[in-house]
């Protein structure tokens, strides 16, 4: 299925849902009622279709997120499906749309959770969205699995919120280890996107371990995502002389910041985390984001068959190579069908401790255990952009 194909299946799939239940969003949600509440989703529970929840920003500056992990999800559902679906059932997908803002993924998940009565729920991308959306999964206790946000406070909401990811403490120290050890740099600059809990963390991460290792944060400078015009900003770094420019932000930004960089003289490369992935960045950035490196979750360029096998099936169902997003994607789905294939019984809380089992799962996105607090601990890689394509440098172990 093409692009368009598939964004019209998509958005299909969601008018769909706004229709059945779309006039009850603006009531107030009520303090959930336990009893009612519980037995409607135990019925629920046993039998029909199981109800997974997914949330995601598939309209808006960051929609290569939401449409990609969507693709990801629904290909580990249908696959599961055609195999038989869980305990003899098919599982479902019930997908909304946040348009990229934290206070609409807050009303989106209460949906799911209240009105939808899901068993679990999948997403988000954005740290900032999952932080806004966790209190209420953790507050009704329905396990909600980020296949992708990396901020450190998104698992430390409560026990029924995980992640198949690794976290950004670790992804800063990688990008700071190759700034300093393969790029030689000793004077950076950095970027960051004061909206983002994302970009925030990751810059300060970052800078912490760049700095124990010697290096030195010559300039840090602020944006807020939206933004168009960057170049004042640039002009302050440009007057520094970096060797590198670190900037953690999403691929909308960080594509036009490469062309204004460009049109102001700036050669030292660019450097960033999973927030570039998106074959948008290009189309975007233009030559002046080739080039440049970015931490990310998976390379198409693994030889590893699970990763071979999963590029080869995407390609077959969607027509285009699989970016990070959709990897984590279908391997966050993977993981809860997994957990609810363990489970005795298919409740939030059996599916919940099954999560919390997960050990050597093996993802496209590398092998996943989960730990005590929730996170994934894997590699990163480093890659090159290249045009359309990410190539592959090197990887970093934890
Ligand atoms: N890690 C980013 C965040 O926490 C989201 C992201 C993951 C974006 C992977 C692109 C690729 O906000």
């Amino acid at each position: 299925m093409g692009y368009e194909a598939m964004l019209k299946h998509v958005l299909a799939g969601l008018v769909i849902f706004a229709a059945t239940t779309g006039c009850t969003r603006k009531t107030p949600v009520a303090a959930p009622s336990e009893s009612s509440d519980d037995s409607h989703r135990a019925q629920v529970a046993m039998t029909g279709d199981i109800l997974i929840g997914e949330y995601g920003s598939m309209t808006g500056g960051e929609a290569t997120f939401g449409l990609s992990t969507h693709e990801g999800v629904m290909m580990a559902i249908d696959e599961t499906n055609e195999a038989g679906g869980v305990k003899g059932r098919r599982l479902k997908v019930i997908a909304l749309d946040n348009q990229g803002k934290p206070d609409e993924a807050a009303a989106v998940v209460t949906r799911l959770i209240t009105e939808n009565k899901v068993v679990a729920v999948l997403g988000e991308v954005a740290s900032g969205r999952t932080l806004a959306a966790a209190p209420i999964a953790q507050q009704h206790k329905i396990p909600m699995i980020s296949p992708s946000s990396t901020n450190p406070q998104v698992t430390e909401v409560g026990d029924y919120i995980f992640r198949v990811c690794f976290i950004d403490p670790f992804q800063g120290t990688a990008m700071a280890k190759f700034a300093h050890e393969k790029l030689s740099a000793k004077k950076v600059a950095i970027l960051r996107d004061v909206k983002s809990d994302y970009s925030v963390g990751l810059a300060t991460f970052f800078a912490k371990t760049f700095r124990q290792m010697g290096g030195e944060i010559v300039i840090d400078q602020s944006y807020q995502s939206g933004e168009k015009d960057f170049k004042a900003q640039l002009t302050q770094i440009r007057s520094k002389k970096p060797d590198a420019i670190f900037i953690p932000g999403y691929y909308t930004e960080v594509g036009l910041i490469a062309q204004q960089a460009k049109q102001l003289g700036i050669k030292a490369p660019l450097l960033g985390g999973d927030g570039w992935d998106s074959e948008k960045l290009y189309q975007i950035g233009k030559d002046a984001i080739n080039g440049q490196y970015f931490s990310s979750h998976y390379t198409t360029e693994s030889t590893d068959s699970v990763v071979q096998d999963f590029i080869k099936n995407y390609k077959a169902k969607y027509g285009k190579v699989p970016d990070g997003l959709a990897a984590l994607g279908y391997d966050a789905a993977k993981v809860l069908v997994s957990a609810m294939e363990r489970a005795a019984e298919l409740t939030p809380k059996n599916i919940r401790d099954e999560i919390a089992r997960t050990k050597d799962f093996a993802g496209v996105t590398g092998r996943i255990t989960i730990d005590g607090k929730r996170n994934a601990v894997k590699p990163a890689v480093v890659v090159k952009v290249d045009g359309t394509v990410n190539r592959y440098v090197t990887t970093i172990t934890p």
